[in-house]
């Protein structure tokens, strides 16, 4: 539970407010690469932290908007929208270091504040439940271990790092054996979420478009090889990555049409009947029974298994108050901590997860 002015405090990003002050230290993805043509290309209109943005390449091709430093870097367009003189270095985050045909990004905007689908990227709890099925069958791509939806409760082990957070969710797996899901938060945008070795890296990106709408990419990524014809395949099911309406950046499946849910799918088959992942996790954290599409958290009551959502938004308050208080932020100037990963594993119960994983949680490419 937050108290009425923390809940304000962190859902805000407009200019002047701490939280949209706090966010503008970081570099700020703002667009598609790909939706800003060649040189001299038509401007393309942006609206980020509640301010409206062109961007645009100019003679030479370098990507511009009025009025901030820009950038282009791992298939997006960045801006930064502080002050000048705090710019930092980029962050070595891997899904934006590794060649183009390593990755795959799918640009949603949706409706609802970005604090509320940022809590539901970072929590490994509901997993277990949401995305479950009653037939047993897998979630596409071999990502969740059959674990998570045997042991319901797990617990939670929440590190501060120079980063973010380090969020690792326990899991019974036998009797010498605990299962780990660590997602892994990136100030202020992004999160990694946990997936098993030798899968591609899923890296959820929330950037508020105003209070009340946030843009949504989600990025599939190797390190080491070109996505696969398979791995392609499973982001073409409409499970993985959900359906976009053509020429528009909004999901089929949506608040007004009922996520298009199924109801004997969701009798027989599925938790939701809702068919993406996207949209099972949308139609929850969309319309959290607050003011429209802000959550009221003040009336909320958090368990053991929120750990992870609570970790969140103390290290954004603590940041946001921090900078009102005249301190700066860390994190932008420690861009090589970002050069993490995240993990889905087994170790034996005896080995704590950050010594156990220590080598499965470094991205090798930056
Ligand atoms: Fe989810």
């Amino acid at each position: 539970m937050l108290t009425k002015a923390d809940n304000e405090l962190l859902v805000r990003t407009g200019p002047k407010t701490p939280m949209g002050e706090l966010f503008r230290r970081f570099w700020t993805p703002i667009t598609l690469a790909s939706e800003v043509g060649g040189p001299d290309s038509p401007p393309v209109r942006v609206r980020i932290l509640g301010e409206d943005l062109v961007a645009f390449r100019d003679s030479h091709g370098k990507v511009r908007t009025a009025s901030y430093p820009a950038m282009e870097r791992g298939g997006l367009i960045w801006a930064f929208m502080g002050p000048i003189d705090l710019m930092p270095e980029f962050p070595a985050i891997e899904a934006f270091a590794v060649p183009a045909d390593h990755r795959s990004i799918t640009k949603m905007i949706v409706r609802g504040n970005y604090a509320q689908m940022q809590e539901g990227d970072v929590d490994s709890s509901h997993v277990s439940f949401l995305h479950s099925r009653q037939d047993g069958k897998p979630i596409p791509g071999g990502r969740v271990d059959a674990t998570v939806f045997a042991d319901r409760q797990p617990r939670w082990f929440t590190a501060e790092t120079d980063y973010g957070l380090m969020l690792s969710a326990q899991r019974d797996a036998g009797d010498d054996t605990f299962h780990w899901r660590v997602n892994q938060y990136l100030m202020p945008y992004a999160v990694l979420i946990a997936a098993p070795p030798n899968t591609p890296v899923l890296t959820q990106v929330r950037v508020p478009v105003d209070d009340d709408h946030t843009l949504h990419f989600r990025i599939w990524s190797n390190a080491d090889h070109p996505l696969t014809a398979a791995e392609r395949a499973v982001l073409a099911d409409g499970v993985t990555v959900p359906e976009i309406v053509p020429g528009t950046f909004s999901t089929k499946e949506e608040y007004e049409n009922d996520y298009l849910i199924d109801r004997d799918e969701q009798r027989r088959a599925s938790f939701t009947g809702i068919k993406s992942i996207v949209a099972q996790d949308l139609a929850v954290t969309q319309d959290q029974g607050g003011y429209g599409t802000i959550a009221d958290r003040s009336r909320e009551y958090l368990t053991s298994s929120d750990k992870a959502i609570i970790a969140l938004r103390k290290r954004l308050l603590t940041r946001a108050k921090q900078l009102m208080q005249g301190t700066e932020p860390p994190e932008p100037r420690s861009p090589g901590a970002y050069s993490v990963r995240p993990g889905d594993f087994k170790l034996p119960r005896t080995v704590p997860v950050a010594q156990g994983a220590k080598d499965l949680l470094l991205a090798t490419v930056r």
